[in-house]
């Protein structure tokens, strides 16, 4: 890390240098998660797209590793999955290990034409592209992205659920190689309508057995002015699920829910995707907007974009349905262990610089929480009983686009669904602050470029709240 940097997370993925979108080809494989990534390493903006890659096994820490796919005469390496073949049912396999195979689009820069290729490795760090790519044509014209690979267990072998244009698209293959097309799932009858984008679909146990989840991320047509954005001031990017079942064929939604179900409420969460072959359900999201992923200051410290921490997500039974719970993956004992504060009416601390911070906080309807620098920057939570409202409009930086902080888009307004005190884990790590309240229901992720780092977090109405520093070196003292 050096010296000047002031956005770089400490506990949130970024790469080493140059920009990067989407979380690509999440796989465990003997106790490593692996995560891929769209990078372009040559500027901080978007350009042709590599995936780049790195490990961890404990989802906070992460290695970087040589960069796993670079564009080729098929087009630029758009997003994907990854996949264990255990069974070497792809004959890429060397008889050491299995081979991890990586399922990903060609996008061709110049005719936008979209196909799907695979490529395969059994030192999970060199990969070879599979000389028969594509192994799905492109439709000509047409979106046809984000291939997201799983194991069918109605037909046996493997499902892939694509994004192409306003539905997704479900194929089935035996080998990996060889796909043929078996349903679709039209997004806009059951949720917001829009363009598809990395689609995910997976089973959850529950006490009435497996249901599946279908994620799907969307480009929505932008509010005009003076109509009311989306939940989380959303302009025009949102990641939204379903639950229903999935018949070997296609998902169905067979919840059908009245209201468009968000993953995250935060304007800083898209392109979420969860891990294949791992013992949990785990999902990480690309922490940054389309909107101005491309201006944001951190730029100026050379990189640009990170990830969400891992969420390990689960399916619970609420009053409207089944709803997707989220807990913070590897933070559970540093985030009981802070140092605990109390007050109805005021508790400051200080916080430490250079490191994340936790709070785990009971905020009473009537309350508030701000991340506050000597500069006279604030990060302001606060809570009634009808809505969790977080405010960035003061928090930092904001002159880079007006899409940023503007009073339309600085200020993020989520629906509560519970009453009475709220329970929420916050994780402040620089650029980026992710918070998981109600039991983890409701989700957000908001980035923030103050000027200076926040060194005072000032609580008032709150139950209890306890305060800790998270990785990095070591910080300031505490005080209470
Ligand atoms: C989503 C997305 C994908 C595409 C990738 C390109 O953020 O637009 O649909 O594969 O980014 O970088």
């Amino acid at each position: 890390m050096k010296k000047t940097e002031i956005y770089r997370p400490i506990i949130h993925f970024s790469a080493e240098k140059g920009w990067i979108n989407d979380p690509n080809g999440l796989v465990y494989e003997n106790g490593n998660y692996h995560l891929f990534y769209q990078h372009y390493p040559n500027a901080t903006h978007w350009g042709p797209m590599h995936w780049g890659h790195a490990v961890s096994r404990d989802l906070i820490h992460w290695e970087h590793l040589p960069m796993a796919l670079v564009p080729d005469d098929l087009g630029a390496i758009f997003s994907g999955s990854a996949i264990m073949d255990t069974d070497n049912v792809t004959g890429f396999g060397d008889g050491t290990r299995p081979p991890m195979v990586l399922v990903y689009t060609n996008h061709n820069l110049t005719s936008k034409k979209e196909e799907q290729s695979i490529a395969y490795s059994t030192d999970y760090i060199h990969f070879t592209k599979y000389e028969g790519n594509p192994v799905i044509k492109g439709i000509p014209g047409g979106n046809s992205r984000d291939p997201k690979v799983f194991r069918n267990p109605v037909r046996g072998g493997f499902s892939m659920a694509l994004a192409t244009e306003d539905c997704v698209s479900f194929y089935a293959s035996q080998d990996l190689r060889t796909w043929e097309k078996t349903g679709e799932f039209y997004c806009g009858e059951h949720g917001l309508c829009g363009i598809c984008e990395c689609p995910d679909c997976f089973p959850m146990e529950t006490p009435e057995g497996v249901l599946w989840v279908l994620i799907v991320s969307m480009i929505v047509p932008e509010p005009g002015a003076g109509e009311p954005v989306m939940p989380g001031n959303r302009m025009s990017h949102v990641t939204q699920y379903y639950v229903g079942t999935f018949d070997g064929d296609r998902f169905l939604d067979t919840q059908g829910s009245p209201e468009p179900l968000l993953l995250d409420y935060g304007t800083d969460s898209y392109a979420s995707v969860t891990f294949n072959d791992a013992p949990e359900r785990i999902m990480i999201s690309w922490a940054d907007n389309w909107d101005y992923a491309n201006e944001s200051p951190a730029g100026e410290e050379g990189f640009q974009g990170k990830m969400t921490l891992g969420r390990k997500l689960s399916l619970v039974e609420t009053s409207e349905g089944y709803r997707l719970k989220s807990e913070f993956c590897g933070l559970r004992e540093t985030l009981c262990s802070g140092t605990e504060l109390s007050g109805r009416e005021d508790a400051s601390a200080g916080l430490p610089v250079g490191q994340a911070v936790g709070v785990s906080v009971e905020l009473c309807a009537g309350g508030s929480i701000s991340f506050a620098n000597g500069y006279g920057e604030a990060l302001k939570l606060s809570a009634d009983e009808e809505e969790l409202v977080i405010d960035r409009t003061g928090a930092g930086r904001s002159d880079f686009s007006d899409r940023f902080a503007s009073e339309r888009t600085g200020v993020i307004r989520i629906p509560r669904k519970e009453r009475g005190a709220l329970g929420m884990e916050i994780v402040l790590d620089r650029c980026l602050m992710e918070l998981a309240a109600e039991h983890g229901l409701t989700c957000a992720s908001v980035g923030v470029y103050p000027r200076m780092a926040y060194d005072r977090i000032l609580l008032s109405g709150i139950e209890t709240a306890r305060v800790c520093a998270i990785g990095g070196s070591a910080g300031r003292e505490r005080e209470s």
